[in-house]
């Protein structure tokens, strides 16, 4: 179904994120039929740039980073007839006055992407405003990083909140955009199966892993600063924890979802030190010119950032006291993959021999790659041998499953921005549940701060640093190996 006719301005568009995802994702559903074709996409840049230059900018950005959409020039150039460009400068007078000129009385949704470094948030609200395109029906989007710390986190939302109401606001977590987070919903809540044993009387523990092989690349500033803490737990693991330990919301509406959410990460318990496992990458032996350690990749070589974090926290209310949540990411580790997997109890007494062994049962779910579930179930092991147990998967791989090929892949972006113009929250972080999930971070990292902790060391292609896996042991447990 076509969205809304809508005006959709992205503030740095010139921008790797406005090339990489902003762009060929609207092009994508363009070619789905989902965009209809009045539609305007405004580029907006501080770039000494026409119209004719962006659009070829575009093009080179579709074929780099969609080259993977099946459509023709015909379609192609139908999209690229949707897209103007402006040079705008946030803190100064350039392009304001032409952008409100082509943004005036139209009646249709109008949303302005803030794809730029959080310190322009403010600028950009305050044009937006004074050049009357603030209006109540009016969008923002904004990216992470939201704040760098609590204080920072209620600075901005403050800031936008002298301009725009919360329910204009979209602040996007692409993690829930992805397809199977939103199936970890469907499958709680559309199954009978697994609610009733969703709970510490029947989970021994949960694990939440996002393996990365890439290292930091060329965001080396922005990354020091931050660390795997700020730049993945507080947000992708954090959505991903209240997704799995949220209680059913009553409606699947926006609000709803998000007040369980925001409970959950308020229940959390504070992390003790000798439950936080952090690493840094070395070089590769051998090729440290394209695989440099951490150290090297930021051009810091005293730093003290984490490239991987693991840690394990509680979740203080009925449901979950007394079961562990066991988080962790990290950069240049064994292979891409980002799952959740939730271990239940051994069963209260066995009636088989010694010898049958001790089975638990395993829900995995994969988010990326080969997206999918797997429920590890016990049963005889075939033959004569007399009642010997083993632990077969029942595995489900949604691509098999449904059928589909990489056509029909919806990719995160894509479908946030879709929302964005349907004028659906449900995906997006709500102030306060940002806030929260500082106020749970911010000691965290204080106290490793005063410690003056400095992370260990770890191989490329490892899962981690020895500490991680000695968290887990000492706990007589062990980390789920990290495989494609
Ligand atoms: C981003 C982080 O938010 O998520 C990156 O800033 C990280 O450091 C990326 O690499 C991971 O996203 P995905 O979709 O590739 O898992």
């Amino acid at each position: 179904i076509p969205v809304d006719p809508f005006d959709l301005v992205i503030f740095g568009g010139t921008g790797d994120l406005a090339r990489r995802k902003i762009l060929p994702g609207l092009f994508r559903r363009f070619c789905a039929g989902q965009v209809p074709s009045d539609a305007r996409i405004v580029g907006a840049a501080r770039t000494d740039l026409d119209s004719d230059g962006y659009r070829q900018m575009v093009r080179e950005a579709l074929a780099e980073f969609g080259r993977d959409i099946a459509c023709d020039e015909g379609t192609l150039n139908g999209f690229l007839d949707m897209i103007q460009y402006l040079a705008i400068d946030a803190r100064g007078e350039t392009g304001w006055a032409e952008l409100a000129e082509l943004m005036v009385g139209k009646g249709r949704v109008e949303a302005f992407y803030f794809s730029v470094s959080p310190a322009l948030f403010g600028d950009l609200a305050e044009r937006l405003q004074h050049w009357g395109m603030a209006d109540e029906d009016s969008r923002i989007v904004v990216e992470k990083p939201f704040g760098h710390d609590l204080a920072s986190a209620k600075e901005l939302n403050a800031t936008l909140a002298r301009y725009f109401d919360e329910k204009q606001i979209y602040r996007i977590d692409h993690y829930l955009g992805k397809e199977t987070v939103q199936n970890l919903m469907a499958v709680r809540f559309g199954n009978m199966l697994f609610e009733p044993l969703w709970n510490a009387q029947y989970v021994d523990h949960v694990q939440i892993t996002v393996a990365e092989t890439v290292g930091v690349g060329g965001r080396g500033e922005y990354y020091d600063k931050a660390g795997a803490m700020r730049d993945m737990v507080q947000n992708h693991l954090m959505q991903l924890l209240c997704l799995i330990a949220m209680e059913p919301p009553a409606r699947f509406d926006p609000d709803a979802v998000r007040d369980e959410k925001l409970k959950v990460i308020r229940s959390l318990d504070p992390v003790l030190p000798h439950h936080i496992a952090r690493g840094q990458y070395d070089a590769m032996p051998g090729n440290e010119a394209e695989m440099p350690s951490y150290r090297e990749a930021v051009d810091h070589p005293r730093s003290r950032t984490e490239s991987f974090i693991a840690l394990k926290t509680h979740i203080s209310n009925w449901r979950w006291a007394g079961t562990p949540f066991y988080l962790r990411t990290g950069k240049r580790m064994a292979a891409r993959s980002s799952e959740i997997t939730v271990i239940f109890k051994d069963t209260p007494h066995s009636i088989f021999a010694e010898d049958a062994g001790r089975h638990r049962n395993v829900l995995s779910i994969r988010l990326q790659p080969n997206e999918g579930i797997t429920l590890g179930v016990t049963i005889k092991e075939p033959g004569p041998g007399g009642m010997r147990l083993i632990d077969v998967p029942l595995d489900m791989t949604f691509a098999e499953a449904l059928g589909v090929d990489g056509s029909d892949h919806v990719d995160a972006y894509e479908r946030l921005i879709t929302d964005v113009i349907r004028g659906n929250q449900t995906l997006f972080m709500r102030g306060d549940e940002v806030e929260a999930a500082w106020a749970w971070t911010d000691p965290i990292i204080e106290g490793w701060e005063a410690r003056h902790d400095v992370p260990k060391p770890y191989d490329i292609g490892s899962d981690g640093p020895t500490d991680s896996t000695e968290m887990m042991r000492r706990d007589g447990r062990e980390w789920r190996k990290v495989t494609p």
